[in-house]
């Protein structure tokens, strides 16, 4: 058991935080068992120089990336191809991919993530060495390998039928070992996918109630192809026609979407990942924000690293404000969509998300710079600065994976 006095700051909806000073959090067995204000009377571990936030969630991100960040080209496609094909190749070789996992995963804790969805390379080992990487030390994903058996570069390419048995089988073996893990298909994207693959990805995940991810609507060149290789009426039917509109399915982008897109997104209640950061390192585009709220699409942030520069989600908060040109994107709104707003979104809300007695203790305990005092004015500072708080301790399931 642990008793830990410290200050806490929740997300409680897209418009509401609470700061709570001086509080005791009691975690037993992995779960938090109470959240209640110092009573002066019980030995306590004293952090109460300390912020601690429920643990961030990366709705979007690739491990097969991470060592290629800031490698740059400023479109999609020739990024791609230049930089991501190549690196993504290097996963071939188990060792290279099991070094990757467990530097990946360290570098995750070290900023204070608790829960990512995940794409691996396009390679059965690679997803394999992730999920024994994450089983080991106590990681919380889902994770998937990457599939793509058209317009690939040779190195990368799979046969559609090996593609997916590949996926199911690591479904299979993953599913349902270890409840901190899941598995999730993870078809690229229209352009590296045919209609058969998707189709069967998307018959195979709504069998079995499965998660599945890709890519959607990023860049305006990606659009033409897509246009050009599949003739449908925009991006979006390329993925209904599929079957791949759900509500377990995440898309990742969404920029350049029809209202008939966001009408056709809202009504399978699909899940989008609102990446700021890469969508203007690429120069894809600024994200329809007001557009997708107005549609009442439930999104998340995710780092997209690596066309995302960090994997450190509060630098994903400011980016969510300062990439909308005119529209103001509050504290509270940012905090929500990496804590409790993807929590609910994955639907994984009764047990993360916020410091709440009764969830699992998925908490990250930060210090402010030195001579910044700990108040309500916390949560905005760290929204906007939050890269120079220290994280001090990372925890998932109230196992500490990450200690500075
Ligand atoms: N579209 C297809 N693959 C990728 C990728 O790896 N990164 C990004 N940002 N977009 C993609
Ligand atoms: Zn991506």
């Amino acid at each position: 058991m642990r008793n830990i006095l410290c200050n806490v700051i929740n997300p409680i909806s897209a418009n509401e935080a609470a700061f709570l000073p001086r509080q005791i959090i009691t975690i037993q067995d992995g779960v938090i068992t109470s959240v209640r204000p110092d009573d002066g009377r019980t030995a306590c571990e004293d952090y109460s120089d300390k912020i601690a936030l429920p643990g961030f969630i990366d709705l979007h991100v690739h491990l097969s990336q991470y060592m290629m960040r800031g490698l740059y080209e400023p479109a999609l496609l020739p990024w791609l191809n230049k930089h991501v094909f190549p690196e993504e190749a290097r996963s071939a070789e188990a060792d290279y991919a099991s070094n990757l996992a467990q530097l990946f995963f360290n570098a995750l804790c070290s900023v204070g993530t608790t829960m990512s969805v995940i794409y691996t390379a396009p390679f059965p080992t690679a997803c394999k060495t992730a999920f024994e990487q994450a089983d080991a030390m106590g990681i919380r994903a889902l994770i998937g390998m990457t599939m793509m058996d058209k317009n690939s570069p040779d190195e990368l390419l799979q046969n559609t039928n090996d593609s997916l048995q590949q996926s199911i089988e690591l479904y299979n073996r993953w599913h349902s070992k270890n409840p901190m893990l899941d598995y999730i298909f993870t078809p690229r994207f229209a352009p590296t996918c045919s209609m058969e693959l998707m189709q069967e990805v998307a018959r195979f995940a709504d069998n079995n109630n499965a998660w599945v991810q890709t890519h959607l609507s990023e860049n305006t060149d990606e659009l033409s192809w897509v246009k050009e290789l599949f003739g449908l009426s925009s991006y979006t039917e390329v993925y209904h026609k599929a079957g791949l509109l759900r509500p377990k399915s995440i898309f990742a982008h969404a920029i350049h979407l029809s209202p008939q897109e966001l009408v056709l997104l809202k009504e399978h209640d699909a899940k989008i990942a609102h990446c700021p950061d890469s969508n203007f390192y690429l120069k894809s585009g600024e994200y329809p924000l007001q557009l997708i709220m107005d549609a009442g699409i439930r999104f998340g942030l995710g780092s997209d690293v690596g066309a995302g520069t960090s994997l450190n989600m509060l630098h994903h908060t400011k980016m969510m404000n300062f990439r909308q040109s005119s529209l103001a994107v509050l504290p509270t709104n940012a905090l929500y969509h990496i804590t409790l707003g993807s929590a609910k979104l994955l639907g994984m809300d009764d047990k993360i998300g916020s410091i709440t007695r009764g969830k699992e203790a998925d908490i990250v305990f930060l210090s402010p710079p030195a001579g910044y005092s700990i108040g309500e004015q916390s949560l905005s500072q760290l929204v906007f600065f939050g890269s120079e708080f220290k994280v001090m301790e990372t925890m998932v399931a109230g196992k500490s994976l990450y200690i500075a």
